[in-house]
């Protein structure tokens, strides 16, 4: 029953291929350009790139089980699954889906697009949700190394991040069965901890403090267009502006599918410190 983690050099992917090993699950990996993915010795390394399908027979090739991020391409990738006699696909999606208010955002609904394309494959097919990446606050490295300043829409405003091991912990559930029903409930860490917490606590683990310089609207915009398109940068605006109303909530999915509270934002910090030091 091999299982093929396309994206594996990705932050969840990698760590999804990790804990599928550690678990002695057969396993293949998969990246757009193998030739330079630093992969764990011995695992199968194959190219596979959802916006190239000619790419994806062989890939797919004696594969039951498939860990995808909601890429374009998704239309290709379910074809040339079902082709192959995939039996079950666990994919990478947004909680911002499942939030009334974010109706409209071009986040959600591109993570929507990807989920409807699943939905109508015929595939068993199981979406992870998870709201806020702790990674996220990798966005604030480049400047806390350089300046020693984080910039950001409404310090106050307070997420429960996740950590990306606790999200590929929540998919290796559902790819081995092992998840409780309820497995594509919002994903969320288990605190909420506000963007000025946030920060503190990346200053303690990197050793240096860190100021904050709060950014209107407008000029997180910007901020935020460096990173993605103006629709995308004007979404993560939306979600900033939700949470500091309180619009972003912490959920015991993680626990209930984990079996244990999820990972604290300090853990994040100290495996990230060196980015940011
Ligand atoms: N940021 C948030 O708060 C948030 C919240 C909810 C959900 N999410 C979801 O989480 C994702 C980020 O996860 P991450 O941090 O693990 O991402 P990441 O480290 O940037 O990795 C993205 C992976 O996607 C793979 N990929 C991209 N396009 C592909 C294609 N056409 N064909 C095959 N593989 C492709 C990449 O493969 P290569 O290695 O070959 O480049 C890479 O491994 C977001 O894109 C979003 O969908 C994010």
């Amino acid at each position: 029953m091999t299982t093929l983690v396309i994206g594996a050099r990705g932050s969840v992917g990698r760590q999804v291929l990790d804990q599928l090993l550690a678990l002695g699950e057969p396993v293949r990996a998969s990246a757009r350009t193998p030739e330079t993915a630093d992969l764990p010795a011995g695992v199968p390394v194959v190219a596979a790139d959802l916006t190239r399908p000619q790419t994806l027979p062989a890939a797919l090739d004696g594969v039951r089980k498939v860990f995808v991020y909601a890429t374009a391409g998704m239309a290709d990738f379910a074809v040339a699954a079902r082709a192959a006699g995939v039996e079950h696909v666990v994919v990478l999606s947004s909680g911002s889906v499942l939030l009334p208010y974010a109706h409209g955002n071009a986040i959600a609904e591109e993570h929507r697009a990807m989920e409807r394309v699943l939905a109508a494959s015929g595939l068993r097919w199981t979406p992870i949700r998870p709201l806020v990446l702790a990674n996220n606050a990798l966005a604030w490295s480049y400047s806390i190394r350089t300046e020693g300043v984080a910039r950001m829409l409404h310090p106050e405003a307070a997420t429960a991040p996740i950590h990306e091991r606790d999200v590929a912990a929540a998919a290796v559930a559902a790819l081995t069965g092992r998840a409780e029903s309820g497995v594509s409930d919002l994903l969320t860490g288990g605190e909420l901890v506000s963007q000025r917490r946030q920060v503190e606590l990346i200053g303690e683990a990197a050793g240096r403090p860190v100021r904050i310089e709060e950014l209107t609207e407008a000029r997180a915009q910007r901020e935020f267009e460096r990173f993605g398109s103006p629709a995308a940068a004007a979404s993560i605006v939306q979600f900033i502006v939700a949470a500091a109303r309180g619009g972003s909530p912490a959920t015991g999915t993680a626990r209930r599918i984990l079996g244990r509270p999820p990972l604290p934002f300090a853990r994040w910090t100290a495996d990230h410190a060196a980015t940011f030091a």
